[in-house]
C-alpha cells in the first residue's frame, strides 16, 4: 500500500527534536506526510511549542490524570483514532504502552530508539554503550510490539564511538543521525516500501 500523503499522529513527552525533524522534512517536501495531531503526556513538553509554531494541532493526555494505565491508554486511543492516522510515531514518548494498546495498532505503531537494537534496549543507552567500549553506536526505528524495544527493526543509523567521547558528545552524534533516519523511514512508509513482517506478533 502506498499513501499519497501519509497521515501521522506523533506522540512525544519532551524536547521534540525528532518531531522537529519530521516537520522540517514535510516543509521541504522530502517527506510526503502531514501530522494531523501531536499528543504529549507531558503538558510542559517543549515539543508542543514546536508543533504549535508549525501550525499543527496538539493535545495533552496527561497520564497523571488517569487512575489506571488502561484509562490513560483509552484516552490516548480515542484521541488517536479521531485522526484515523496511517501511522503513529513514538518520537521520544516516555511511557510504556500496554500489550492491548500495542496490539490494537499492530503494524501502525513505530518507535525511534537511541541504540542499535537489539543492543541496549531501555534507558541510558549512550552511557551503557560507552562503558562497554563499543566502537559503534546508533539509532533504530522499529515497529512496536508488546516487548519493550523488541519489535521488528525497520532501519538503523550507525555512528562511530570516538576515543575521546563523552556521553553528551555521543548522544549529540546519535541524535543528529536520528533526525536523518526518522524522516527517511517515514518517507519509505509514504512510498509503500515498508511492510509489517507477517511472522511478527
Ligand atoms: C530520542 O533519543 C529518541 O530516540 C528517544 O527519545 C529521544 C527523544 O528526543 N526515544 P526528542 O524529544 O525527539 O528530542
Amino acid at each position: 500500500m502506498s499513501f499519497s500523503t501519509l497521515n501521522l499522529v506523533v506522540l512525544i513527552s519532551g524536547r521534540g527534536s525528532n518531531l522537529q525533524a519530521i516537520l522540517e522534512a514535510i516543509a521541504q517536501q522530502t517527506l510526503h506526510a502531514r501530522i494531523s495531531l501531536v499528543i504529549s503526556n507531558n503538558p510542559a513538553a517543549v515539543g508542543l511549542d514546536r508543533a504549535r509554531k508549525a501550525g499543527v494541532a496538539v493535545a495533552v493526555v496527561d497520564h497523571r490524570h488517569y487512575a489506571t494505565r488502561m484509562d490513560f491508554e483509552n484516552a490516548l486511543q480515542i484521541a488517536i483514532d479521531a485522526q484515523a492516522p496511517d501511522l503513529i510515531v513514538l518520537a521520544g514518548f516516555m511511557r510504556v504502552l500496554g500489550a492491548d494498546f500495542v496490539r490494537y495498532y499492530r503494524g501502525r505503531l513505530v518507535n525511534i530508539h537511541p541504540s542499535l537494537l537489539p543492543a541496549y534496549p531501555g534507558l541510558n543507552t549512550h552511557a551503557r554503550a560507552l562503558a562497554a567500549g563499543e566502537k559503534e553506536h546508533g539509532a533504530t526505528v522499529h515497529f512496536v510490539t508488546p516487548e519493550v524495544d523488541g519489535g521488528p527493526i525497520i532501519a538503523q543509523a550507525r555512528v562511530p564511538v570516538l576515543p575521546d567521547d563523552t556521553v553528551e558528545r555521543l548522544a549529540q552524534r546519535v541524535l543528529h543521525a536520528e533526525h536523518v533516519l526518522l524522516p527517511h523511514v517515514l518517507e519509505d512508509f509514504a512510498q509503500g516500501r515498508v511492510r509489517y513482517p507477517s511472522d511478527a506478533p
